[in-house]
């Protein structure tokens, strides 16, 4: 199923609450909250304080993107403010296993993320915990820059080896998802895809998320 998740890394910070209860008006599916710590990517942006406020605007899947050095420190910071899946970094400092119980026990989604460096076969171990794969088109760290195509040949890879476990989980696509690049990840195999200026930056959100969901769909 075609899941569109708008990053909020896009968003006017100023009036948030008002951007979220509007994302669902729009037709978004979940919510995507990017964030990062100035260590793991250089760029600082927001901690569960403000998730948890933000909490009360919606009632959409809050799809947490932890671009953090030690997620496990945070999970159950970001459990309480009322994440409903944290995806967070192979790359990371923290314990990989346990940073997946940690979240898989509170009966959240635990996902893992991959930057465009990182063979996608790095999560193979862990398929058998994860509700979602997110495989990165952009370096991680900042809103607005170009898709990465290249990126596509590990989505069907992922793919195939999820389809030879008999595993069905999601794959989530994030950075330069726009109308002109949402095909090429869909058929490659992504059906969660994030979209930031994509969306934020349109005249007609509503429009866009139509347009990208019915791209998408051809390929599912
Ligand atoms: C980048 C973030 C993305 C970003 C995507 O580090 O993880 O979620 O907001 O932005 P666009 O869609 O503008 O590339
Ligand atoms: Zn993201």
């Amino acid at each position: 199923m075609i899941k569109i998740s708008p990053s909020i890394l896009s968003c006017d910070y100023s009036k948030m609450g008002e951007e979220f209860e509007n994302m669902k008006k729009c037709g978004a599916d979940w919510l995507h909250i990017d964030v990062m710590d100035g260590h793991f990517v250089p760029n600082i942006t927001l901690g569960a304080p403000l998730v948890k406020c933000l909490r009360k605007c919606s009632d959409l899947v809050f799809d947490c993107h932890l671009m953090i050095s030690d997620p496990k420190k945070y999970i159950p910071d970001f459990i309480k403010a009322g994440a409903d899946l944290i995806c967070f970094h192979v790359e990371c400092d923290s314990p990989i296993d346990e940073t997946l119980d940690l979240i898989r026990e509170s009966g959240k989604i635990a996902a893992l993320a991959v930057k465009p460096g990182t063979p996608v076969e790095a999560v193979y171990p862990y398929l058998d915990k994860l509700g979602m794969v997110l495989v990165m088109t952009v370096e991680p760290g900042f809103g607005g820059q170009s898709f990465m195509a290249d990126m596509m040949d590990k989505i069907v890879a992922l793919r195939a080896e999820c389809a030879k476990r008999g595993l069905d989980i999601d794959v989530q696509v994030d950075g330069g998802i726009s109308l002109e690049t949402v095909e090429a990840a869909a058929k490659a195999g992504a059906n969660v895809l994030v979209a930031g200026s994509a969306i934020f930056g349109s005249e007609d959100p509503t429009k866009t998320i139509a347009e990208l969901r019915s791209k998408a769909a051809k390929y599912f």
